[in-house]
């Protein structure tokens, strides 16, 4: 599995990040799981660089730009400069600030074309009695999926986060029981865009209140094959409770 921390912009020391960094290095050798940490950009660029380690690295966003006179934006090559393996997209604390789909297509495109494997965020603000709530989530998927080669589709993961369930507790998380369904509806997008059993390869992700107390539970029958975990993630008791609870 992958267990993808989404530091967000939690962690602004860097002696922090550095401790945050030590304790992955030592969970991941008792663990047959990716560890991935996705520290903001400065820390990002200061532990991913020349990292020889198991543990690997994601940026939280890239840019849709390959460079130039773009004030402020992280381009696909200065990730692969640093070797970084993965990035978020679409995180939907990004698409509130205006990402659209459009934009995060193009992001993937950008993150394959430099070797990056794109941890695409989809995920309804909210559930309702008609299920529309799919609807959200199917375009998301198309949106990214359209645009890519079959060799690139294979490439991408897919974190399915419910907004309605980040950054509360794991009794306010999606239950594992319908994770599950949720999972299979995932796979059945992709299938749209993949031949025969490929989907089922696909790696489909939860993020969202993922705790201690859930990760294990969430894991159980719903067929993830991974977690994207923001607040319990630079917390270093519960980060190293939730990779032991699971290894
Ligand atoms: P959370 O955040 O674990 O704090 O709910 C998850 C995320 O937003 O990626």
């Amino acid at each position: 599995m992958l267990i993808v921390s989404n530091w967000k912009a939690y962690v602004e020391d860097v002696e922090r990040a550095k401790a945050l960094f030590t304790l992955a290095k030592r969970l991941s050798k008792k663990t047959k799981h990716q560890l991935v940490l996705a520290p903001s950009a400065p820390h990002l660029g200061l532990l991913a660089f020349r990292n020889k380690t198991k543990v690997a690295f994601a940026a939280q966003d890239l840019s849709v730009t390959l460079g130039g006179a773009k004030t402020g934006e992280v381009s696909a090559p200065t990730l692969e400069g640093l070797g970084v393996g993965y990035t978020l997209i679409g995180h939907s604390e990004r698409r509130g600030m205006g990402e659209t789909d459009e934009v995060v297509a193009e992001k993937a495109r950008h993150a394959l074309a430099h070797g990056i494997t794109p941890i695409l965020c989809v995920g309804e603000r909210e559930r309702d009695e008609n299920a529309a709530y799919l609807a959200t989530v199917r375009t998301q998927i198309r949106a990214v999926f359209e645009v890519l080669s079959q060799k690139e589709r294979l490439m991408v993961v897919v974190a399915y986060e419910p907004i309605w369930a980040i950054g509360k507790s794991a009794a306010e998380a999606l239950p594992s029981s319908e994770l599950g369904e949720m999972v299979l509806y995932i796979r059945k997008v992709i299938g749209e865009f993949l031949p025969g059993k490929a989907p089922a390869r696909s790696k489909v992700l939860y993020g969202g209140s993922v705790e201690p107390e859930n990760i294990r539970e969430l894991a159980a029958g719903s067929g993830i094959d991974g977690y994207l975990v923001g607040h319990a993630s630079v917390e270093p008791d519960m980060y190293a409770q939730m990779v032991k609870a699971v290894s």
